[in-house]
């Protein structure tokens, strides 16, 4: 039956139409965020589109991590901190009363800095978000979803015969990967990294850099890096923030070539920061 073994142009044509690139997924309308009477975000719109991995760069301190928090409501739970401003999610206000947080956090996942595996096997780190979320359907379907996210995230070949190790044996970029795994054994749409490689070497530093550009394919990517290098290595637009304001955002290219603004300039030159 050739519908169900389509041809590769007929698949195509019966998918359904892919967003157009320059669709925004996530949009930041006029973000304040304080730590009690201490502003940190002023009055910050960005979008960021279908697609594309978005860097966050800027001095430490800056609102960086802040900023990208906002993101998924993960300052939701800081004692005294304020959000100011909205934050639309394909069109739709992630702060609005009554938006479903739980299920926010499922489609933009989170990667900290430092790796965070749990004290657990490496197996069930992976399975962790499909039993929190209700997703483990079965045993075969749960063990097909842990190979699937651990060969996403570049890990498979590594950990296929040490399933049952506890992840803390892993190397340190083995464990940033296997919690990337667990971010993507959820099915995300977007991926928040917060310095996902600045505690690794460069050869680990190496494959997380690596590892974006592929998820790409399948995912919008925000990452913060203090490390310029990796920024106009990996991502398509750039945000550069100073002192809790964005200063100019743009192509990567451009904001490393051609900056509009002299903080910019000055910044990616090395003269401060
Ligand atoms: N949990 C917190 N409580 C109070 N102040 C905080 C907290 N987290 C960050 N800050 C302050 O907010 C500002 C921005 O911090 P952050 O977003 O971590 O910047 P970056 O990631 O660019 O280094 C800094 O002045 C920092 O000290
Ligand atoms: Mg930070």
């Amino acid at each position: 039956m050739s519908d169900l073994h389509p041809t590769p142009a007929l698949a195509r044509a019966a998918a359904p139409a892919p967003p157009a690139a320059s669709a925004n997924v996530l949009e930041a309308r006029h973000v304040n965020f304080f730590y009690g009477a201490n502003q940190v975000l002023f009055d910050i719109s960005l979008e960021i589109r279908h697609g594309e991995i978005f860097a966050l760069i800027g001095p430490s301190g800056c609102g960086k991590s802040t900023f990208l928090r906002t993101l998924n409501r993960m300052n939701d739970t800081i004692p005294e901190a304020r959000f100011e401003g909205s934050v639309l999610l394909d069109g739709e206000d992630i702060y609005a009363p009554g938006a479903d947080v739980i299920s926010l956090r499922r489609r933009v996942g989170m990667i900290f800095q430092r790796s965070n595996p749990f004290p657990f096997s490496v197996r069930d780190n992976v399975a962790f978000g499909l039993r929190v979320n209700g997703l483990a359907r079965g045993h075969g379907e749960r063990e097909a979803v842990i190979e699937r996210s651990l060969r996403a995230a570049g890990l498979w070949d590594e950990v296929r015969d040490r399933l049952d190790a506890p992840a803390l044996s892993l190397s340190g970029g083995q464990q940033q990967r296997l919690c990337i795994a667990r971010a993507l054994a959820i099915e995300p749409e977007i991926l928040l990294m917060d310095e996902p490689a600045s505690a690794l070497d460069p050869i680990a530093t190496g494959r997380i850099e690596e590892l974006a550009l592929e998820l790409k394919q399948r995912y919008t990517i925000v990452i913060v890096t203090h490390n310029l290098q990796q920024a106009a290595r990996i991502s398509d637009r750039t945000a550069f923030f100073l002192s809790g304001r964005l200063i100019e955002v743009g192509r990567t290219q451009q904001l490393f070539t051609t900056p509009a603004r002299k903080e910019t300039e000055d910044y990616i030159t090395g003269r401060f920061g």
